[in-house]
């Protein structure tokens, strides 16, 4: 087969470095990538949001499958206009169409889906600038801390956990009358606070039947013991020991059978992973958020995980008979280590020369805001490389890791030291 993968972070590389073992493969692409991806196919200059380019190319390489990483081509709509595409349509998309990818593109959406579906979530109510009073009394009814959610996507900004009151009430006057994530808080919904450990839950599907790959537990804040600025995810891993047979029973049953079937229901067709933020509140499951992809950094540490041909799997999506294919996982653990630029999420240079990268033993490297300048590799982004590696144990895992991690230099480089340490 010949495939276009979409997008250029880690979570990219991941996919691209599993469908390069595929005995299926006949050519990849990666738009626009990395360096990293570089050594697993053949990366295009494209832009990814611009249909008519990404058209031209699919049919100059005469490609099978595209493979959508990240979620705005998909809030784009760039599943529906290869489907209303003669020439098109017969292209298998990995990724849902723009209907079911408002499950991520909007928060009220989601939550409405989830209502009608019996699915556990946070309770809430929806605001915009007509009800902005009622809002605000809404929040007086509630006790801190007060979740604020942006409906539409907010290049992950678009949460808010105030502490007191006062605040909350001038935050939801700045996102809905002073438009503080632009249009995507015109309506903004405001949720109960639910207290747990989170973990990452993923699922293939081809809308009827679904597999479960290795669950997840991303670290997403820039500081040591979860704390400081949010961040693009600073390190995944999987296993994740709480999330045991019977935790995973009640996933299955009160959150993925349901959502699944009631996508069904609704004749809301969807082909691609379905990605669970979850929460574990005293062991039962909540829905935090849905994203309609893999999500980075946990690709780094569930692809590795996937023993199975990723690419079958794929065709299984895209054919409709998911139902006949296996999933086999390894039973080792794996620990993805984020390097990120100095600054980070704040602002950062990048530019800065990589080395070390060939003293690396017994792990993977998953490149993500990395390129290529004059066959050398420098930093292109905030969250720079992922280090990967398989354990026995978590600890086995992540102690071989961080001794790679530790040999990887570059101006400013920077790593949480402390992964796993809530779920030990
Ligand atoms: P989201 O962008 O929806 O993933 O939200 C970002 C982060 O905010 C989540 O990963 C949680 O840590 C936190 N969060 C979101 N909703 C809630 C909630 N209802 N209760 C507690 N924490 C939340
Ligand atoms: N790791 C969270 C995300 O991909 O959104």
């Amino acid at each position: 087969m010949k495939v276009l993968l979409l997008g250029s972070g880690g979570r990219e590389h991941a996919i691209a470095w599993k469908l390069a073992q595929s005995p299926k493969l006949e050519k990849l692409f990666i738009a626009p990538g990395n360096a990293g991806t570089a050594d697993e196919g053949t990366n295009v200059d494209l832009n990814v949001n611009d249909h008519n380019a990404v058209k031209e190319f699919v049919l100059k390489e005469n490609i099978n499958m595209l493979i959508v990483g990240p979620e705005a081509p998909l809030v784009a709509g760039i599943h529906d206009f290869f489907l209303n595409d003669e020439d098109l349509k017969n292209v298998g998309v990995i990724g849902p169409q723009s209907q079911a990818a408002m499950l991520e593109g909007s928060k009220n959406f989601a939550k409405e889906f989830m209502q009608r579906h019996d699915i556990p979530t946070a309770s809430y109510k929806t605001f915009n600038a007509d009800s902005l009073a009622d809002g605000l009394k809404y929040l007086e009814s509630l006790k801190p801390p007060y979740v604020l959610k942006a409906d539409g996507l907010a290049a992950g900004k678009g949460v808010l956990i105030c502490q007191s009151l006062a605040e909350a009430k001038a935050e939801l006057n700045s996102m809905i009358a002073d438009s503080k994530f632009g249009d995507a808080s015109s309506k903004v919904v405001i949720e109960e606070f639910l207290s747990g450990v989170e973990l990452s839950v993923f699922v293939l599907t081809d809308g009827d039947s679904y597999k479960i790959l290795p669950v997840a537990k991303d670290y997403k804040r820039i500081g040591e013991g979860d704390t400081g600025l949010n961040t693009g995810g600073m390190g995944s891993i999987s296993h994740v020991p709480f999330a045991d047979d019977e935790f995973m029973k009640k996933v299955e049953d009160h959150i993925i059978k349901p959502t699944i079937d009631g996508l069904k229901s609704e004749n809301i067709p969807y082909k691609g992973f379905v990605f669970f933020g979850l929460i574990n509140v005293n062991n039962d499951p909540f829905v935090i958020e849905y994203n309609v992809r893999m999500g980075d950094p946990e690709a780094e540490s569930v692809i590795p995980r996937i023993k199975s041909d990723l690419l079958d799997l794929f065709s299984g999506v895209a054919n409709n008979n998911l139902h006949e294919k296996e999933i086999e996982t390894d039973e080792r653990y794996t620990a993805a280590i984020m390097l990120v630029s100095g600054g980070y999420p704040g602002s950062y240079e990048k530019g800065k020369e990589i080395s070390g990268l060939d003293k690396m033993e017994d792990c993977i490297i998953f490149h993500a805001g990395t390129k290529l300048d004059s066959n050398k590799v420098v930093t292109n982004g905030g969250r720079v490389l992922a280090v990967t590696s398989y354990g026995k144990t978590m600890d086995e895992a992540l102690e071989k890791s961080y001794k790679n991690a530790a040999k990887i230099k570059f101006d400013g480089s920077y790593y949480r030291s402390d992964l796993g340490f809530d779920i030990k």
